[in-house]
Parts: structure tokens; C-alpha cells; sequence
């Protein structure tokens, strides 16, 4: 598939996979994804596969995700993850303001901001995820919801680190559901974005950012999302635990 930008496709695992599942899955992966140069290939593992995870994929074409981090560089912070730990173990991307952080954890568009500054200032790259409810759906406000979301958790960034983010559109309605959005939701979404990013930064900004689809994206409907003008990769999680389905969207997808 021929596209103004580089897919990139990553793997949320969530709350999923002890070390010895991680590892079974990274192997698999690596057979399945050898010779594929054409997408960035990312898997998010829960903190504690980190370590291992990093070893396994080293002499690979797989980089390493987070799922969270903390907005603090050190201290007393019980329970949190800083940036300078997670660059011990080679991490390059980050996802931020997934809906089930803004849902359970309360995170708050100002906080996923302050997030986002701490991952550009290590050295590392956001992927800030934004989507609506059904109910906004349905009543309309789903452009309304996401000019706040990205508004919001994109304050202050510099055209350069906006340039180096990566936004997911993930409508809270797709995830984990079964029920993909159409590729016309999915486009108009991303159109969207992308044009709002030309108001809050600029058009070569707008042009660059990578806007990935997250929402029961599987093998059988990644062509189709990935056809789509603005739709830059996916953010995939019950199918990323698989190495054949993982694999297969990533096929598919080139
Ligand atoms: P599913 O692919 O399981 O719908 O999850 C999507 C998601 O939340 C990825 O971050």
C-alpha cells in the first residue's frame, strides 16, 4: 500500500501477559514479522514484560511501548513509572489518555498534557489517544469531543514534538466491542483531526503527525482501515495477542 506516511501499527496489551506469556508471544511475533520493513511495528506490554520483552526483541524489527507513564521525573510517587525507567529498557513510544485511563483512572486531558510534555522531554514518543462515547455518537458531539480531547492533551507541545506524536483515535464504542467503526467514520474522524491539527500547529505539522485507528481492529478489516487517506495504523489490542492475528493485520495492512 503506497501512503504519504509510514504506518505505524502497535500492540496494547493491557492488563495481559505474564513474562512467560510475553515471551511465547514475542517469539511468535518475530517468526511471523521478520522480513517486514514497510510498517513500525510496536508492542506494548504491561510494565512487569518490560525487561524481558526488550531482551527478546532486540535483534528485531519490533520496538518496545508503555502503556502509561508518570508526569514526574522522580520522587514519592507511590505505584507510578518514570521516563527514565522505561529508557532503561530500550522504550521508544507511550500510550497516553487510553479511554480506559480517562474512565478508571479519571485522567483528565490537562494531566495526559502534562504526561505528553514529560515523554518529549525524555527522548520518547507519545501516542495520545482521543474517541468518543456512544452516547456523544449519537447526539452529535463527537467532533465537539475530540477538538477538546486533542485540544486538551495536546496543550503546549512545539511544533516539532507535535510533528514527533502520535495521535489513536479510538472510539470508546469500538473498543473491545466487536463493532469496528466504518471506514467512513474512521476517515471522517481522522480527517478531522488532521485538520485540526493544521489550525493548533500548522499544514506541514498536519501532513506529518501519524493518526492510527484503535477499536476491534483484526486481520479482516485492516486492509479496508489502512486504505483510508488519513488513517496511519492501528492501535490493536485483543487481536495483538495473538502472534498469527498481530501478524496477519500487519500482512494485511502492506
Ligand atoms: P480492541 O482492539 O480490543 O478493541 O482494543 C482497542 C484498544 O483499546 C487499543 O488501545
Amino acid at each position: 500500500m503506497n501512503k504519504e506516511r509510514k504506518l505505524i501499527i502497535a500492540g496494547n496489551w493491557k492488563m495481559n501477559k505474564t513474562v512467560a506469556e510475553a515471551l511465547d508471544l514475542v517469539h511468535g511475533l518475530k517468526l511471523e514479522l521478520s522480513g517486514v520493513k514497510e510498517v513500525d511495528m510496536v508492542v506494548c506490554p504491561p510494565f512487569t514484560a518490560l525487561s524481558e520483552v526488550s531482551k527478546a526483541i532486540l535483534d528485531s524489527n519490533i520496538r518496545l511501548g508503555a502503556q502509561n507513564m508518570s508526569e514526574h521525573n522522580v520522587g514519592a510517587y507511590t505505584g507510578e513509572i518514570a521516563a527514565v525507567m522505561l529508557k532503561e529498557f530500550s522504550v521508544r513510544y507511550v500510550i497516553l489518555g487510553h479511554s480506559e485511563r480517562r474512565q478508571y483512572q479519571k485522567e483528565s486531558d490537562a494531566l495526559i498534557s502534562k504526561k505528553a510534555h514529560a515523554v518529549h522531554a525524555a527522548s520518547l514518543k507519545p501516542i495520545i489517544c482521543v474517541g468518543e462515547t456512544l452516547a456523544e455518537r449519537e447526539d452529535n458531539q463527537t467532533e465537539k469531543v475530540l477538538e477538546t480531547q486533542a485540544r486538551g492533551s495536546l496543550a503546549g507541545l512545539s511544533k516539532e514534538q507535535m510533528a514527533e506524536t502520535i495521535l489513536a483515535y479510538e472510539p470508546v464504542w469500538a473498543i473491545g466491542t466487536g463493532k469496528t467503526a466504518t471506514t467512513a467514520q474512521a476517515q471522517d474522524a481522522h480527517a478531522f483531526l488532521r485538520g485540526l491539527l493544521g489550525k493548533m500547529f500548522d499544514e506541514t505539522v498536519a501532513r506529518r503527525v501519524r493518526i492510527q485507528y484503535g477499536g476491534s481492529v483484526k486481520a479482516s478489516n485492516a486492509r479496508e482501515l489502512m486504505s483510508q487517506p488519513d488513517v496511519d495504523g492501528a492501535l490493536v489490542g485483543g487481536a495483538s495477542l495473538e502472534a498469527r492475528s498481530f501478524g496477519d493485520i500487519i500482512k494485511n495492512s502492506i
